[in-house]
């Protein structure tokens, strides 16, 4: 047992979280929707610190999803420039921490200046190994999903693959994270029940955490718990438990 009251051979090598919730916890503030933005980037640092210290090899958070272009075009301009700056403020803490910056998503969708920023620190970051920070950016579950597919039957139709080779690992392996284990814990804040188009083919087995916790209200201490709670689930995939 760690002094933090985990046990390391027990912990997810993949965590994976909805961060939700910035625009409530500004609301209730009275303040701007960015307000809440701004210090939900706090809490990104905070849950990138505490999985890097605890020894999570895999973290994906759910920066913006293919719907969030709908958004107001200032709240997405804010987010952009929060993106930025937590990439230039990040870059040597990342370097010196051994975390490898990765993204998922299309990507290509967003503007040059923030894939380059991306770019730059991924580049400086690609020989690390101590965790994999994965941001998930312009991401959409189902357009994942879509892009495997079309890239199977490309193989299908130049005869480089047979229909009876597709099975899940094929799929898998056409992912964006085909390099990745599917997460063992996926946690949303702020209460809400859904999913909402996120990892949907990698999270068929995850054990599934909700808190009611706000995001920029997210704790370590909280996030030490929830890792306690997953310790004491019983994964059976299915399965009976051997007696
Ligand atoms: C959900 O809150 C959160 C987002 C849409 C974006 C997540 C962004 C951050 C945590 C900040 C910047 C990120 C990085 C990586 C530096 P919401 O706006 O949907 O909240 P609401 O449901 O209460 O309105």
């Amino acid at each position: 047992m760690a002094k933090n009251g985990l046990e390391p051979a027990k912990l997810p090598s993949h965590i994976a979280i909805i961060m939700d919730g910035n625009g409530r916890w500004a609301q209730k503030r009275f303040l701007n929707r960015i307000k809440g933005h701004e210090k939900g980037a706090d809490t990104v640092r905070m849950v990138v610190r505490t999985c890097r210290e605890i020894g999570i090899q895999f973290l994906t958070l759910y920066a913006f999803s293919t719907e969030n272009w709908e958004r107001p075009k200032a709240e997405i301009s804010a987010l952009m420039t929060l993106l930025k700056k937590f990439l230039a403020g990040e870059k040597q803490e990342l370097l010196e921490n051994n975390i490898r910056l990765n993204t998922i998503g299309q990507t290509e969708r967003l503007s040059a200046e923030v894939q380059q920023a991306l770019n730059d620190v991924m580049t400086a970051t690609a020989s690390n190994n101590g965790m994999w920070l994965t941001l998930a950016l312009s991401y959409g579950g189902r357009a994942e999903i879509v892009e495997a597919v079309k890239k199977i039957a490309v193989q299908v139709k130049n005869k480089d693959i047979d229909v009876a080779s597709i099975a899940p690992e094929l799929i898998t392996h056409h992912l964006y994270t085909a390099d990745m284990p599917d997460p063992e814990l996926l946690i949303r804040t702020s209460g809400e029940f859904r999913i909402s188009n996120f990892l949907l083919w990698q999270i068929a087995y995850s054990e599934i955490h909700v808190t009611p916790t706000l995001w920029p209200d997210m704790t370590r201490d909280e996030l030490i718990g929830i890792l306690k709670d997953y310790q004491q689930r019983e994964r059976r995939f299915g399965r009976v438990t051997q007696p």
